[in-house]
């Protein structure tokens, strides 16, 4: 389950972050001001909060063997930031980010990934601690913890709170992505969204 923490509303609204993270160097490289954010800066970031915040981010991480945990780290109007676990056998369903760019870096343990571009063959891969990746729309993938040991990562995406999609199959994602909403949300109902949904 999410983790409860006191939500924290700094520079005139424009962005969250956790308190356990809140610092002047998150607050510099969340760049509260930017609305679309790269595969590559969404890269730079997780691997950024994964490698410079460890100690912080070791402060939130739990388990849960009911569901898988996650706490989100960062929110503004261009970019969602979030720390996930993963138990072994735990994983999610095969899916796209409904046309937002994204990012992983795995920040303890390993994790296999699956993952597809339209008219692609499937392709596999072990992400193992350190690990960083960006992509664009039009990407499938499912990541599951086939391993014996847990595993921690840390997501991001822009636009943020675009619904993903999942699918049965990877072979089943079509050739086009639905267009990205035409009018981004305020803060405050990403806010909303984000306690709803979660990543
Ligand atoms: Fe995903």
């Amino acid at each position: 389950m999410t983790s409860t923490f006191a939500e924290h509303i700094s520079g005139q609204d424009q962005f969250d972050l956790h308190p356990a993270l809140d610092s002047r160097l998150l607050r510099d490289v969340i760049h509260p001001s930017r609305s679309l954010w790269t595969p590559r800066e969404l890269r730079d970031l997780t691997s950024f909060v994964a490698s410079e915040l460890t100690t912080g981010l070791l402060s939130i991480l739990e388990y849960s063997a009911d569901r898988r945990w996650w706490a989100r780290l960062g929110l503004t109007e261009g970019v969602e930031l979030w720390l996930l676990s993963w138990l072994p056998g735990q994983g999610t369903e095969p899916h796209d980010h409904g046309g937002s760019a994204g990012s992983f870096t795995v920040l303890s343990g390993s994790l296999r990934e699956d993952y597809r571009y339209p008219a692609g063959p499937i392709r596999s891969a072990v992400r193992t601690t350190g690990d960083a990746l960006g992509f664009g729309s039009g990407r499938a993938h499912q990541v599951l913890n086939p391993f014996d040991g847990p595993a921690a990562t840390v997501h991001a995406y822009s636009p943020p709170l675009v619904p993903t999609r999942e699918y049965a199959s990877l072979l089943d994602i079509p050739d086009s992505i639905p267009p990205l909403p035409a009018h981004r949300l305020p803060l405050s109902e990403l806010r909303r969204l984000a306690d709803q949904e979660g990543p």
